[in-house]
């Protein structure tokens, strides 16, 4: 079992998730984090602090491709563990509620730590 970032984190990148995972598995795209599956230890703690419900467990229904997604990403971006507020996109409040976000994926990396 793992936690995954799912398409709703797609140009919010409000980076709030990275701080609390004790085994720093979060990994940063130019408008996205993965969570490395490998990694991660399905503690929960990262679930209730993004603000948009952009993570979720791989046990939830639907969440099959984005566990490849997350794998994929987290072994070509790197390694975030804090949260750089001066970074988190300035148009995100519009992006919230947009649906079907995938297409706007970037595969660039972000900065990382
Ligand atoms: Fe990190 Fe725990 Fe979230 Fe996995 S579930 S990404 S180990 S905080
Ligand atoms: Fe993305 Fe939410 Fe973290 S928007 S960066 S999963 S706090």
């Amino acid at each position: 079992m793992t936690y995954i970032v799912n398409q709703n984190c797609i140009k919010c990148k409000l980076m709030d998730c990275v701080e609390v995972c004790p085994v720093d598995c979060f990994y940063e795209g130019d408008n996205m984090l993965a969570i490395k599956p490998d990694e991660c230890i399905d503690c929960g703690v990262c679930e209730p602090e993004c603000p948009i419900n952009a993570i979720q467990p791989d046990t939830d229904q639907g969440t099959d491709d984005w566990v490849k997604i997350n794998t994929k990403y987290s072994s070509l971006w790197p390694n975030i563990t804090k949260k750089r507020t001066e970074d988190v996109p300035q148009d995100q409040e519009k992006w919230r509620d947009v649906k079907e976000k995938l297409k706007y994926l970037s595969e660039k990396p972000g900065k990382g730590d």
